[in-house]
């Protein structure tokens, strides 16, 4: 038996797990995992902190290409999946703050980010034996990928996910501002003119509500055996 490694694109709108089970899948299978999201959020900082107005597009694409983003296995055990480091500086839980969900899915619009964005994807993701999550990944970034997955959930499980995680981090923002920021990039990610979220024809679409993400770990290994056994 030879182990063949493949690439795994997993998409879908924010907080319906798709990082979790997809970072558990690349664990299980000892695959690469490369959450795109943090790469646009990590642009969206790098504007807030640099004085970028993010309505300006020119000035936030000359930005995005001169950034360092370099997302690698982590040694610190916080809860977090991996470190991102940005022009060197650890910003892991930077990313996640209510100012950068806000402004996110604006810089995201734009062309000459995504295009940075995708290239830099594409050149981690050559070798195979990727996990690769985000919006388009499907669609754009990977769309030989063999197996494409896309994972909804309920709006107000989404919500309640993303605040439960922001209370174990001892951020107090409330459930009806996470819902409210969930729809709100919802909308702008699948109406947006460039690359928007959507599946891509062939994706295979997984509904996380109400359920635990080791029973959704078991649907998707047995998706991916055919794959990846091979004599
Ligand atoms: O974790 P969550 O689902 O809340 O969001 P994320 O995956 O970190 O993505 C944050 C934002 O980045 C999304 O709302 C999109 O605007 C943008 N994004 C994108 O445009 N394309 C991707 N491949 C990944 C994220």
């Amino acid at each position: 038996m030879t182990k063949t490694t493949i690439t795994i694109a997993i998409d879908g709108p924010a907080a319906s797990g798709k990082t979790t089970v997809g970072f558990m899948l690349a664990n299980h299978l000892h695959y690469l995992f490369l959450d795109t999201g943090c790469m646009y959020r990590a642009v969206t900082l790098a504007a807030m902190q640099q004085a970028v107005d993010v309505q300006n597009e020119a000035a936030v694409v000359a930005l995005t290409r001169r950034l360092t983003i370099d997302i690698r296995p982590t040694d610190v055990y916080d809860g977090r999946m991996y470190t991102v480091l940005l022009d060197g500086r650890d910003v892991t839980w930077a990313l996640r703050s209510t100012e950068v969900d806000a402004q996110v899915s604006q810089v995201s619009l734009y062309k000459g980010v995504r295009e940075e964005m995708v290239r830099r994807q594409r050149a981690i993701g050559a070798e195979g034996g990727v996990i690769m999550v985000g919006r388009d990944i499907g669609t754009v970034v990977m769309p030989d990928a063999p197996l494409k997955l896309y994972i909804i959930a309920s709006p107000a499980e989404r919500a309640r996910r993303r605040w439960l995680e922001r209370q174990q981090r001892g951020d107090t923002v409330a459930y009806e501002t996470i819902l409210a920021d969930v729809l709100r990039r919802d909308a702008i990610d699948s109406g947006r003119e460039h690359s928007p979220m959507r599946p891509a024809g062939d994706a295979i679409i997984i509904d996380t509500t109400a359920r635990l993400p080791e029973t959704i770990l078991e649907e998707i290994l047995a998706l991916v055996r055919p794959f990846v056994d091979r004599d």
